[in-house]
């Protein structure tokens, strides 16, 4: 075997990547890292994971990784001329906002999400004529048509701080497009949903399929147990969980702990994550795939840099500059 070939199945490894949880075999995922992580030099590329991809991409050739918040942030700072977006598409159009000199691709054609399509421009403007002076919180899962029409834009990782901000010169907020996190947040706000929070129909196909009944069977079988749910999960659920937040909350809350196990009420991608990250906890599984998320392979992202004409992300110099308002936003109350 080649040794370079055989160098990097050892690197890979080391970072806890063995048979198991590479799809096809380490041999054959060294080779597609390896290729990956030259041509990411010769084109002078930074690929960003999010924490849902698989090990694989994340450890094997992710050089920024995290939840939306940070993935958004650290786009802001990368010296790259490509970014290589292995997240969903609402997530890359974000990367494109705040770097519009620079080529974005998503090496999907399917990397949708539920959330997103749920609502578009029109209904925002709807929402807006029925609600004259609310102002509109609009979660980053959302087109760039749809950002381009809110005041601020918030994500997991900050949600509730933001709200706290703006109802403090608002007393009626509209929320789009999650119901189940707006439901949530409002809970935690103590506001009324209806009333003084004005919530769409979203829901994430992945989250809003989670059966509370089953957290009290684990409970029964693990005691001690830790459970932490996404705030993209129904109320019903969040009310039996110790822990509600987005990825990068949940991922801290498993780090600064000492629980005598983990249940992770997640997409999997995070949870084969923390389980390489920390090797010493015990992890209960609860996950369901996200199908967006999961379209996103070592071969496609391989085939997307190697492809001088693979499409690129666009979004139209009008709406990003509107969209880049309410992005900028958030980045100023969540600082
Ligand atoms: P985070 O920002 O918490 O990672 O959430 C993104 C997402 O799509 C959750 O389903
Ligand atoms: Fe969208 Fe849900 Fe997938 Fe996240 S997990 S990308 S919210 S469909």
């Amino acid at each position: 075997m080649d040794q370079e070939l055989k160098a990097e199945m050892k690197r890979l490894t080391a970072l806890g990547l063995h048979q198991r949880c590479v799809e096809g075999g380490l041999e054959k995922a060294a080779a597609l890292t390896l290729e990956i992580n030259r041509l990411k030099k010769e084109k002078k590329a930074v690929i960003c994971a999010h924490v849902y991809q698989t090990p694989d991409i994340i450890l094997g050739v992710g050089d920024l990784v995290g939840d939306s918040y940070k993935l958004a942030d650290d786009c802001r700072r990368t010296a790259a001329d490509v970014i290589v977006f292995c997240g969903v598409h609402f997530m890359a159009e974000t990367a494109k906002i705040l770097n519009p000199g620079k080529k974005v691709l998503v090496p999907s054609s399917n990397a949708g999400c539920s959330l997103s399509e749920s609502i578009t421009g029109e209904d925002v403007r709807k929402l807006k004529a029925e609600h004259p002076g609310a102002p509109v919180v609009t979660y980053i899962n959302t087109s760039a048509e749809v950002k381009a029409e809110s005041d601020c834009i918030v994500t997991s990782a900050n949600a509730e701080k933001i709200l706290r901000r703006v109802y403090e010169k608002s007393d009626k907020v509209i929320f789009v497009p999650d119901r189940f996190m707006g439901a949530n947040l409002a809970k935690a706000l103590g506001k009324t949903p209806g009333k003084d929070i004005i919530l769409w129909k979203g829901t994430c196909i992945v989250h809003e399929q989670f059966n509370p009944e089953l957290i009290k069977v684990y409970r029964k079988n693990h005691p001690g147990l830790a459970v932490l749910a996404h705030a993209e999960c129904p109320s019903d659920l969040i009310a039996a969980v110790d822990f509600m937040g987005g990825t990068g909350d949940m991922m801290r809350y498993v780090e600064n702990t000492d629980a005598s196990g983990y249940l992770l009420v997640t997409e999997c991608g995070f949870g084969e994550l923390a389980k390489l990250r920390f090797p010493k906890k015990n992890f209960i599984a609860m996950c369901r795939l996200c199908p967006y998320m999961k379209s996103i392979t070592l071969e496609s992202v391989l085939a997307a840099l190697r492809d001088p004409s693979y499409p690129e992300v666009t979004v139209p110099a009008d709406i990003a500059a509107k969209a880049k308002v309410a992005i900028d936003r958030m980045f100023e109350l969540a600082a």
